[in-house]
């Protein structure tokens, strides 16, 4: 018996990319293709049936594509942050280190309601400091995050434990 497709399977890893040192997790392979998308999309979802959110919030940039897919799944509204200088409204803005430099992001400071219940959607997990930048800007602006949910998480970065240390609810596909 052939084994299905998972995944992990779909995802391509290109060295050196976009520094020398790292392996890069190329999820654009998953999203090309018609039925590992989906997989990816429904997976994303399974945890969190029958739960209720306001709103998907989706870091730039391929947490964008995902976050889409997903809000329209839950019929929630779907709220983008943005790096730096992109958001044409007011924002406020969190600076954050990842793997590989330092980034500042932003969301519009009138795209979340204080209570309103929030899923936070990335493509990977490496150190956690975008996730961490994002669930600040969120909780700044008085959002509740239900869940935190990534494609790719890469344990050995620490972005996993340091999510969970701020008491959130991580969810990934594959390591
Ligand atoms: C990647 C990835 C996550 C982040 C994870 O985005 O899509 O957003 O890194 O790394 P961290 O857990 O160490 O913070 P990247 O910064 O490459 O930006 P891009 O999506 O705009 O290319
Ligand atoms: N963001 C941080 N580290 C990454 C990696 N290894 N692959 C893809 N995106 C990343």
């Amino acid at each position: 018996m052939i084994a299905q497709k998972q995944v992990r399977d779909y995802i391509r890893s290109i060295v050196d990319f976009p520094h020398e040192g790292i392996v890069f997790r190329d999820v654009t392979t998953l999203f090309a293709d018609p039925r590992g998308f989906r997989m990816a999309i429904d997976q994303l979802l399974h945890p969190y049936a029958g739960m209720r959110f306001d709103k998907v919030v989706g870091l730039e940039a391929r947490g964008f594509i995902l976050g889409g897919a997903v809000a329209h799944q839950l019929s929630a509204g779907f709220v983008p942050i943005r790096k730096k200088g992109k958001l044409p409204g007011a924002v406020i803005s969190e600076a954050y280190t990842l793997e590989y430099g330092e980034a500042v992001v932003e969301i519009h400071d009138d795209a979340i309601t204080p209570g309103e219940r929030i899923l936070l959607v990335d493509d990977l997990l490496a150190t956690g400091g975008t996730a961490e930048a994002g669930i600040r800007l969120v909780e700044r602006l008085g959002g509740e995050i239900i869940g935190c949910a990534f494609i790719v998480d890469l344990p050995d970065l620490g972005g996993r434990a340091r999510l969970e240390a701020l008491d959130m609810d991580v969810h990934a596909l594959c390591a």
